[in-house]
């Protein structure tokens, strides 16, 4: 891999992700927050419904190593749907290593639901362990399941700018990683609840109606600055920073 920005040369995903300490950064009334995104060259955020077609190893291995840095990795229920999550992080030296640096062994699972219609059937359910924590709008009741799964109740739809603070004050959230999808990026943004995005641009093109990274408007155009851009094998990795 290499670093085209800032000061070029030969670098690693974990050479690159070792100095990147977000949980060192909670902002005052919410947890830092990373945005995680796929995309073709054409912008699309999907290849045939879900994002593992979109990058390569390179783009898995940033993805693990990003989920080791944060406290917290939260997705919208959408993602879940299509990519019914299993447990984030194994159970190996990682742990430890976590522990070293002040996280808990493992994150915790936030999930955003309007209507609570999750596949209780996936692995992040049934397998057990870990912790999952549901910001939901609806007053269904979820079923049993191995893993712990609590229940955080918002009227009309859920705040996220309220859903951060609870992270932050009722959890002790301090870094917290969002890895979509784009209907949850569009809130997160418009609350200005992102600090920083990390893109990987795949060479590849792929049309059609899938959606983009962010679907949709925002109130006011954004303006990133772009922190660091590494390339193995014609794959961009951008990491951009609100300016
Ligand atoms: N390329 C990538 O890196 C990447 C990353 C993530 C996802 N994806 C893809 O994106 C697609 C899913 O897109 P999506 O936009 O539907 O996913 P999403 O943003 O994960 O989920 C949208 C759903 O989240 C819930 N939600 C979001 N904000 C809410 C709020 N404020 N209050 C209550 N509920 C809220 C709603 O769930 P309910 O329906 O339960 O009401 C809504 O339907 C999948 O195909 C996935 O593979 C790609």
């Amino acid at each position: 891999m290499r670093r085209l920005l800032p000061d070029p040369g030969p670098t690693s995903v974990s050479e690159q992700l070792e100095t990147y300490r977000p949980w060192e950064e909670p902002r005052e009334e919410r947890p830092f927050v990373a945005l995680n995104f796929a995309a073709t060259v054409d912008g699309r955020a999907t290849i045939g419904g879900v994002s593992g077609p979109i990058g390569s190893e390179t783009d898995t291995a940033m993805l693990a190593g990003l989920r080791k840095r944060f406290d917290a990795v939260m997705i919208g229920a959408g993602t879940m749907r299509a990519e019914r999550y299993g447990r984030l992080v194994a159970k190996d030296e990682t742990w430890e290593r976590r522990r070293q640096a002040g996280l808990p062994p493992e994150p915790l699972m936030v999930l955003v639901s309007g209507r609570l219609d999750l596949p209780w059937d996936a692995p992040l359910f049934t397998e057990g362990g870990g912790e999952v924590l549901v910001f939901t709008s609806s007053e269904a009741e979820p079923p049993e399941t191995a893993t712990t799964v609590q229940v955080v109740r918002h009227e009309g739809a859920v705040n996220l700018v309220e859903a951060l603070r609870h992270l932050r004050e009722e959890r002790g959230v301090r870094a917290l990683l969002s890895e979509g999808g784009p209907h949850l990026h569009d809130q997160m943004q418009a609350d200005g609840l992102v600090d920083d995005l990390f893109l990987t641009i795949a060479p590849k093109l792929s049309g059609g109606e899938a959606p983009r990274i962010l679907e949709g408007p925002l109130p006011a155009v954004a303006e990133l600055e772009l922190a660091w851009l590494l390339e193995q094998d014609g794959e961009l990795f951008a990491r951009y920073r609100r300016a």
